[in-house]
């Protein structure tokens, strides 16, 4: 018997990364699915699909793009959908395949009984597809996927045993991968697993959800149970069994989500990202509650397990992070090296992960990820795990893969962050970074008192500034107007704010899809000044300090090439007016705390080009929030 697919092609095509949900209770189906999508549609959104379980039938419901069009599509038959209390589902961030309908999942066998929803990469899907085929197993789509789902069948049809099914499946499959399955002949009942994938089970009154991050079901149940890799959970109305690959029932490890159930809501603002820009001033005030109380007292920060003594006997610091995380690191590296006296370096995760790295017991490995979930990042402090390091992670997700991983575990508590770019988890970050380099500092006596009290006094005024900074946002808007049409763009700045340039770049080419590139200021000579000319923006972050002179020679040598030329800067010198077309200015401001005030424009500045231009800003193409896959 062929399954009963329901297609919807639409024109606009999209690529992204993934979520699951599932729910098996006695409510309808449909809404918690959907819902519960829609709550993940920020992990990515190429296409989407569920299953549910009609009448005895399962019944795959499938659209290719933005989630809307799966919800159109359910939307046709809705009266008939909402009575299955059983369903998966999926949004698909495509790496095996192209982001079609019929490469959305869920997936499904011959017969049509089985279907599968999968995150993740089946790595050898090319050998078990071959034997699977030789078996007389018709595929449909290119996906990786799809091999589980005509597996799952195969080992039903022998054992009639779906949760054995699925333990035999796992056993043959390689890669990282959460799944969840349901069973035509199997009622009421989902089976899940996970290896390398996240997947947790939400408890509610005799139903459970499954879902591969909070937000999908917090709305329903702040009680739930993450799985470890290599469990295997089946669920009905009213029992949840935990068994490992080898078939040993478990015992279960219940927990209440550290989040709130709140509405993933824009407040009011246009976009979640303009809304999350917003909760800067408040993210670091809660960074620094409880941390930092007083300029005359230690910084407290009990979550470094480090001793004191290993913490003044490091012999250096290797921090691993992807995108705007690696660029809070880079951030990081510069006040850990000034204050600490400390040889910190940084590197993209997945270059640390393939290449020979030096590290033991003395060097400290810190991980940055607003997700936890980023593979090459778990890769990254796992090898180091493996070399005797101590590992400090830096998380916005205290509950994620890499939080389990850490020795220390420095929650960075922005809140959950919808928008696929970052802000305010970068925002927090980078304050983190600060507290923990004073916190070494004042162990290692490594600087002065004066000079930390300073940069602490400096810290407490922030949230203010920025609020200041936000105030004045209409100047960047008319900035931003000026230049939306602009092809290219350059950002330009040394010292500690050299990642700002590379974070307010990446933040335009994100949303924008405008080819932005930060620079050094002194390289600018080295090259990239060939291509300045009439049509080229060059945004110059010009912060009064060490090297504001040096900044402000490299942008007379753009200026002489013709370029536009913009200034982000803290000084109130007239002078600028001469040089540059359009003027950003932020409070006075530290140079060292300087990163903290300068960002903000910056993603303002991406914000309102992409707005101008009409750009998907929450949800750009290509993209996704937590990057699973390495
Ligand atoms: C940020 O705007 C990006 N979407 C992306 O670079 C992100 O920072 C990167 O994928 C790392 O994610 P993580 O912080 O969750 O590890
Ligand atoms: N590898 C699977 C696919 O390309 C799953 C991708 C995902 O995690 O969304 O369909």
């Amino acid at each position: 018997m062929l399954e009963l697919i329901y297609y919807k092609n639409h024109i606009k095509r999209e690529v992204d990364m993934c979520g699951i949900v599932g729910y098996v209770g006695e409510k309808s189906a449909l809404d918690i699915l959907l819902e519960g999508l829609t709550n993940l549609e920020y992990r990515g959104y190429d296409s989407a699909g569920i299953a549910v379980n009609v009448d005895g039938k399962v019944e795959l419901y499938k659209a290719e793009g933005k989630l809307q069009n799966l919800k159109d599509l359910t939307s046709e038959q809705r009266e008939h959908i909402i009575r299955s209390k059983i369903g998966i589902g999926h949004i698909r961030w495509a790496t095996h395949g192209a982001p079609t309908t019929i490469n959305a999942h869920p997936h499904s066998c011959n017969c049509g009984r089985v279907a599968v929803v999968h995150n993740g990469i089946i790595e050898n899907y090319k050998e078990l597809r071959a034997k699977l085929e030789k078996e007389g197993c018709v595929f449909r789509s290119q996906t990786d996927t799809e091999t589980v789902a005509h597996l799952v069948a195969k080992k039903y049809a022998e054992t009639k045993d779906l949760t054995e099914a699925v333990r035999l499946a796992t056993m043959e499959i390689e890669g990282a991968y959460a799944l969840a399955v349901i069973h035509q002949d199997v009622k009421n009942t989902i089976v899940a697993t996970r290896r390398n994938a996240p997947l947790l089970v939400g408890i509610g009154e005799g139903e459970f959800y499954i879902a591969s991050d909070v937000p999908a079901i917090i709305q329903y149940t702040k009680t739930a149970m993450y799985l470890d890799d290599n469990q295997i959970v089946t669920l009905t109305p009213k029992t949840m069994k935990l068994i490992d690959i080898n078939n040993n029932e478990l015992p279960q490890k219940i927990e209440t989500l550290p989040w709130e159930p709140v509405a993933l809501s824009k407040m009011g603002y246009k976009h979640f990202m303009l809304k999350e820009i917003h909760e800067q001033p408040d993210v670091v005030r809660n960074v620094l509650g409880g941390k930092l109380r007083t300029i005359d007292e230690n910084i407290i920060l009990n979550e470094v397990t480090l001793n004191k003594d290993s913490l003044k006997h490091l012999g250096r610091i290797q921090i691993v992070a992807c995108g705007t995380s690696l660029h809070a690191a880079m951030v990081g590296k510069y006040i850990i090296e000034e204050l600490c006296g400390i040889a910190v370096d940084v590197e993209p995760s997945s270059e640390y992960i393939y290449r020979t790295t030096v590290g033991d017991e003395k060097t400290l490995v810190i991980g940055v990820s607003q997700s936890g979930e980023t593979a090459d990042t778990i890769t990254a402090v796992r090898q180091a795990k493996a070399r005797g390091s101590h590992i400090l992670i830096i998380t916005n997700r205290p509950d994620s893969t890499m939080a389990r991983e850490a020795g220390s575990l420095v929650p960075v508590n922005a809140g959950i962050e919808v928008s696929v770019a970052a802000t305010k988890s970068y925002m927090a970050q980078v304050i983190s970074f600060y507290l923990l380099a004073i916190y070494i500092a004042e162990i290692k006596q490594s600087a002065s008192k004066d000079e930390l009290q300073k940069i602490k006094r400096e810290l407490i005024l922030l949230p203010q500034k920025l609020e200041k900074v936000l105030s004045h946002k209409e100047d960047v808007q008319s900035c931003a107007r000026k230049f939306s049409n602009s092809k290219d763009f350059i950002f330009i700045a040394r010292g500690i704010n050299f990642p700002t340039a590379l974070e307010g770049a990446l933040k335009l080419k994100e949303i924008s899809y405008i080819n932005a590139t930060g620079y050094t200021a002194g390289e600018l000579k080295h090259g990239p000044i060939a291509m300045l000319d009439e049509s080229m923006p060059v945004l110059a972050i010009l912060m009064k300090g060490k090297v504001y002179d040096k900044i402000l020679s490299n942008a007379e040598e753009a200026r002489a090439r013709n370029a536009r030329m913009i200034a982000l800067t803290n000084s109130e010198d007239s002078k600028l007016n001469e040089l540059f077309e359009s003027i950003i200015r932020i409070p006075d401001v530290d140079e060292t705390l300087s990163p903290v005030l300068a960002i903000v424009p910056l993603q303002l500045l991406a914000y309102y080009i992409a707005e101008f231009l009409g750009k998907d800003v929450d949800q750009p193409r290509n993209l996704a929030k937590s990057v699973t896959v390495e």
